[in-house]
């Protein structure tokens, strides 16, 4: 398929901007961002203070490693709302992902910074390809999940035509796509292939297919499923990175031109790659753990956000910002399954609430065809005597409350106690991960 190369007028200005123009902006929005968080944060306020920083000691961009990094138990510990730097009359909005913990972690959004996300993701679809008058096929789940919604404004922002999709439902996804004839799909790259697969089942042929572009993200994919993904569904395939504590999808993107990794909005973000271990910066191209700095939002200002992503920062390409390399995997165990955010002290807890189970599990993930599959092996405890039936029930139930609290669809095996493998260095494997690795 021809690639459509940007006109201009494509890009706004900033996209085609000197660096140094660029980092006079983030300096001042920087300047700007640490100043709100201060002021208006009581935990900012008082991390700074303790760290001995205050936001004037701001005085150029490499001064940000002075301030205090933020993590997920940051936003756990001021469950739900108590990040927020605006009065709570002022979120319009608040999504949710995985904690380490039951707790979900909260993220909270201002009309202003709702309009931003529009704009970036509007600006993410525009770097794939697409423009206004484009039909846009959404299949990223709707609801807490930063990725339908996010999806949707953005796609509205650029002008498109939105189908609000949603995930699952398989036949209708297609069948849709056959009626409306959607030039744009975004959606997860696994589930695309899911929806690739129903359409080689109907006997649809890729080239008869009207996708022109897709643009997919929430989780880890590589090389080999684009090539799969794009010979399966005749479409270009680019890459969109996010996550909700520095906003949802579109923090970066990729350009349909040069399919060289996920431009970082560098206007409304400050990357930072960090050494996991120590916390150092690292040089450009080098790997580590990205970080990142929000320059504009109002409701949840985050300082150097430790998102456990590995990966590099690359040169700028079809666009003045810098790239970032694909994530070759995350410095924490949370696991992304089908899409879903879970860390296994998630399952643990659904696991210990039944009393009759000893508490020892396993998570053991694999793919068939193209979707994890979960299966959580835990074991009875020495006096529990229960019958088939009554095992068949626990597993039942111990399934459902998964589904429920977690989001993942799993298979449970309940064994007899004593079958599970004991740890012989005091440090227990959870989880067993049998995917092939997508980088
Ligand atoms: O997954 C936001 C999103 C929605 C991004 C739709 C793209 C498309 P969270 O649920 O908070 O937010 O999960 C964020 O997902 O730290 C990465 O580990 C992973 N992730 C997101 N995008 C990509 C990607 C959304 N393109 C976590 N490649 C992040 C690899 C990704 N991993």
């Amino acid at each position: 398929m021809p690639v459509k190369q940007p006109q201009p007028g494509d890009l706004e200005p900033i996209e085609r901007a000197s660096r140094d123009e660029i980092a006079a902006l983030q300096l001042e929005r920087l300047r700007h961002t640490l100043q709100h968080a201060y002021d208006n944060v009581p935990h900012y306020r008082a991390k700074f203070d303790a760290k001995g920083v205050h936001p004037s000691d701001l005085r150029t961009l490499a001064d940000i490693a002075k301030f205090p990094f933020t993590t997920k138990a940051d936003l756990r510990d001021n469950y739900p709302f108590g990040l927020f730097a605006v009065p709570r009359e002022q979120v319009a909005r608040v999504h949710a992902s995985s904690g380490t913990t039951g707790k979900p972690t909260v993220v909270g959004y201002t009309l202003k910074d709702i309009d931003n996300w529009a704009n970036l993701v509007a600006r993410s679809i525009r770097a794939a390809g697409g423009r206004a008058g484009d039909i846009c096929h959404i299949a990223y789940g709707y609801g807490l999940f930063t990725g339908g919604l996010g999806a949707h404004y953005g796609a509205e922002r650029a002008g498109c035509t939105v189908i609000p999709m949603s995930g699952g439902q398989t036949e209708k996804q297609v069948q849709l796509i056959q009626d409306f004839k959607p030039d744009i799909i975004m959606v997860t790259p696994s589930y695309s292939l899911v929806i690739a697969e129903e359409c080689q089942r109907q006997g649809i042929a890729p080239e008869d297919i009207s996708l022109k572009v897709g643009i997919f993200g929430a989780e880890p994919w590589g090389e080999g499923m684009r090539a799969e993904i794009e010979r399966k569904l005749g479409l270009d395939a680019v890459d969109i990175y996010g996550l909700s504590e520095v906003m949802g999808p579109g923090v970066a993107s990729e350009c349909i031109e040069s399919k060289d990794g996920p431009v970082i909005w560098e206007d409304h973000f400050y990357p930072e790659i960090v050494n996991p271990t120590t916390g150092e910066p690292v040089a450009d191209g080098e790997e580590g753990e990205l970080v990142f700095t929000s320059l504009t939002k109002e409701a949840l200002p985050i300082i150097r956000y430790r998102t456990r992503d590995l990966t590099r920062l690359l040169a700028p390409t079809s666009r003045s910002f810098r790239r970032m390399g694909r994530i070759v995997g995350r410095s924490d165990d949370m696991l992304i399954i089908r899409g879903v955010n879970v860390f296994p002290t998630q399952i643990e807890e659904q696991v210990l609430r039944d009393t009759r189970l000893s508490g020892l599990y396993q998570i053991m993930l694999s793919r068939s065809g193209h979707l994890d599959e979960v299966e959580v092996r835990c074991e009875l405890q020495p006096n529990a005597h229960l019958s088939p039936d009554e095992v068949s029930e626990l597993a039942k139930a111990l399934q459902h409350r998964i589904k429920v609290v977690v989001g993942i669809s799993t298979r449970i095996q309940v064994a007899d106690f004593g079958t599970l493998p004991r740890t012989q260095t005091g440090k227990a494997r959870r989880v067993w991960d049998e995917r092939p690795s997508q980088v």
